[in-house]
């Protein structure tokens, strides 16, 4: 059968990766989650101390660049390939709050885009990719054959991310992820280089009221459709 690229990019906490695994894992594609990688590279800053409240130097990030390896790596028995700094696995360290707050300061560095699109774009050379982030349809895959561009209202998606941190046992409220949303919403799409924006050939999908099976059926008769060529 015919293999595609599938390009899903959208506001935080839209579903985007979950959608984005249900897919791969249904079309026997592979997923990659291009945020991991802007994650990894943030803590990479803050573990050298090269960003914190205090201090943003870019100059040294840009210098430390070369030193920042990533790979992904996925056994039979995991849900979801994890992500592996310098050989390290940062999977869960990434998804905290902290990393949250200084990753969409770190994703409007050119440098840094530079290198983490040119990786994305090698995983993409065979198709049958299914990759999630702010700018996959518009800079990485813009001959995606589908596009997709998610949305939601900014408190449902608070209260989803609230639920999922809370879950794994982190210390967080609701106010202070609802103002980590908004702001990087903010910083993502004002950006120069790459802004968030749905690609002009993007189809949208708002999930504020559809569940993760709902929204799932709908992205997947846009791919099985795109794969017959229907449309
Ligand atoms: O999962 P969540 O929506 O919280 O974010 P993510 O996909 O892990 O991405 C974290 C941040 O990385 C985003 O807020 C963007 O600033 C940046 N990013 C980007 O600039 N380009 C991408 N392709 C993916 C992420
Ligand atoms: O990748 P992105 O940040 O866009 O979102 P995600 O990590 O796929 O989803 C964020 C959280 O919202 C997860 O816990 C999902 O299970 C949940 N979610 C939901 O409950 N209903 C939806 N329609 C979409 C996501």
């Amino acid at each position: 059968m015919k293999k595609i690229t599938i390009a899903i990019d959208g506001y935080s906490s839209t579903g985007k990766s979950t959608v984005a695994k249900q897919l791969a894992d249904h079309l026997g594609y592979v997923y990659v989650d291009s945020g991991a990688m802007y994650r990894a590279v943030t803590l990479y800053a803050m573990q050298h101390g090269i960003i914190s409240k205090d201090k943003f130097d870019i100059p040294e990030l840009k210098e430390a660049l070369p030193s920042i390896q990533l790979k992904f790596k996925k056994e039979p028995h995991w849900e979801k390939a994890r992500i592996y700094l310098n050989g390290n696995d940062v999977e869960d360290e990434i998804r905290n709050l902290e990393v949250s707050k200084f990753v969409s300061p770190i994703a409007t560095i050119h440098e840094v885009r530079v290198k983490l699109v040119a990786q994305q774009q090698q995983f993409g050379l065979e198709k049958g990719v299914v990759m999630d982030g702010r700018d996959i349809g518009t800079v990485v895959f813009p001959e995606a054959e589908l596009k997709i561009f998610m949305n939601a209202s900014s408190v449902e998606r608070a209260q989803r991310r609230l639920k999922e941190l809370l879950d794994r046992g982190d210390s967080v409220t609701f106010n202070e992820i609802l103002k980590n949303i908004e702001e990087r919403d903010f910083i993502d799409t004002t950006r120069e280089d790459s802004p968030l924006r749905k690609a002009d050939d993007a189809i949208e999908i708002d999930n504020s009221e559809m569940n993760l099976e709902d929204q799932f059926h709908v992205a997947l008769q846009l791919a099985k459709d795109r794969i017959a060529g229907r449309i």
